[in-house]
């Protein structure tokens, strides 16, 4: 009998809104993703202390193992990555890249990950990993949500990943709006399907 095995995903929220755009579409695809046996961590990064990378490269020493020095909600976060094959990415557009919270997540990801820093350049401890995106912004998404998918693209070919070219990107048509409708969670449904692919 051929042993299927499950996608296990980790889930990095990055809204300060907990029922907003990018957090419903989110709930669709992780509630999919679950119904059809994957296993999922989440993060909701707003509620999570995540300092800045401070440039010390002390994690740069021992290539055997994620070692950033500082103190705070990170090492679980490197736990889950380390044991997950895709990270998903959830967060809205704010000045055309994603929120704060995730942006400090991936410097200290880029480092801690990236042996590249040190007297020699090592290994990345992460390659292999799939990233993918689901964003939501109040522009057109070619407009909105572009520099933060090249950054991202840019980020993952630096680091040894997988960019998905699984995006679920969705516009905000402004607040006195519904903003999910059916079109919506069909997207968001599909985006799933295609993850576990
Ligand atoms: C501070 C701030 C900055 C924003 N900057 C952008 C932007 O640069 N481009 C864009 O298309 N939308 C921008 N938006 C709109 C949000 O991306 C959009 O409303 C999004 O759907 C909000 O998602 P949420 O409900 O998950 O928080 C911004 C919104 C805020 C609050």
């Amino acid at each position: 009998m051929e042993d299927k095995k499950e996608k296990r995903i980790a889930v990095m929220r990055a809204s300060p809104r907990k029922h907003g755009n990018t957090n419903s579409l989110t709930d669709i695809v992780v509630s999919e993703l679950r119904q059809n046996g994957c296993e999922v961590i989440e993060f909701d990064l707003f509620d999570m202390e995540i300092k800045p990378c401070t440039a010390c490269r002390r994690c740069q020493k021992d290539w055997s193992r994620v070692a950033c020095v500082q103190k705070d909600d990170m090492p679980a976060i490197f736990d889950a990555i380390m044991k997950s094959d895709i990270i998903l990415l959830a967060t809205p557009i704010y000045s055309w890249y994603c929120t704060p919270p995730m942006k400090a997540m991936l410097d200290r990801l880029v480092y801690a990950m990236n042996m590249y820093y040190g007297d020699e350049r090592g290994p990345s401890l992460w390659a292999g990993k799939e990233i993918a995106v689901i964003t939501t912004c109040g522009l057109r998404p070619e407009k909105g949500a572009d520099l933060f998918l090249e950054g991202i693209r840019r980020y993952c070919k630096y680091s040894g990943l997988v960019y998905s070219s699984r995006v679920l990107c969705e516009r905000h048509m402004g607040y006195k709006s519904v903003f999910m409708d059916d079109e919506k969670r069909e997207h968001a449904r599909a985006f799933a399907k295609e993850l576990m692919s």
